[in-house]
């Protein structure tokens, strides 16, 4: 039984359609929910918001990450434990004081996560790994879903993969953006836990067989 998780992104489900989705979520062979935020600042785009992610959580079975794609999100980690999140990942972009951030993070109860953009490098994280529970590797530009799948990030997963094997650390590493059957074994194989899917999931015909699939492709 592999351990690697798959967790379909809320961002490309049907909002008119919320609960039918979650429920569908619930009861596929998905792990976790990836729940995408927003601010129109740090990405040129707006997602949703704290209510949303109330309703989400009241029908919610599964573990909720929520990937912050926000300014100065410090603001909104306790707001975000009340709100149903079990990993609260942050972006490496946003954070002047990432330790002081992550230590928040676990104080509220939550798992610690950290996202990086594209262009940042994984020896950026080299004095803090040891802190942080996930490591969320950016396969697009954060703002968008149904992007195409940047190459590079191969190669970023194995530097990752060996900066936490050679210092100890229990990080789990997550890929989000252009994540489909064709990547995502190679994804598993170059050293990834959890592949967050979105458009593959929700623009299939059959989303539920969909997840099945990448299940079965990344055990
Ligand atoms: C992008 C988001 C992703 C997005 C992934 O900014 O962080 O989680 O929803 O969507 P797909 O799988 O369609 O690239
Ligand atoms: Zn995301």
């Amino acid at each position: 039984m592999s351990t690697k998780r798959i967790a379909p992104s809320i961002l490309a489900a049907d909002f008119a359609n919320l609960q039918r989705d979650i429920e569908m979520v619930n009861a596929s062979e998905a792990d976790w929910f990836h729940i995408d935020i927003m601010d129109g600042v740090f990405v040129p785009n707006i997602s949703f918001g704290m209510p949303v992610l109330k309703a989400i959580s009241k029908h919610a079975t599964k573990t909720i990450d929520v990937h912050l794609m926000i300014v100065d999100p410090d603001r909104y980690i306790q707001t975000f434990a009340d709100l149903g999140a079990d990993v609260l990942t942050v972006h490496y972009e946003a954070c002047t004081h990432l330790h002081r951030t992550l230590q928040a993070i676990k104080a509220a109860g939550m798992k610690a996560g950290v996202a990086l953009n594209p262009h940042t490098n994984i020896s950026l994280l080299e004095d803090v790994i040891q802190d942080i529970d996930l490591v969320c590797i950016m396969s697009v530009n954060p703002g968008f879903g149904g992007q195409s799948f940047i190459e590079n990030t191969y190669d970023k997963v194995k530097k990752l993969k060996a900066l936490i094997t050679e210092k100890g650390a229990a990080t789990e590493i997550e890929i989000d953006g252009g994540v489909n059957d064709k990547n995502a074994k190679a994804l598993v194989d170059a050293g990834a836990d959890v592949l967050v899917a979105g458009s593959f999931v929700f623009r299939s015909e059959n989303p539920t067989a969909t997840i099945q699939n990448l299940k079965q492709l990344v055990s």
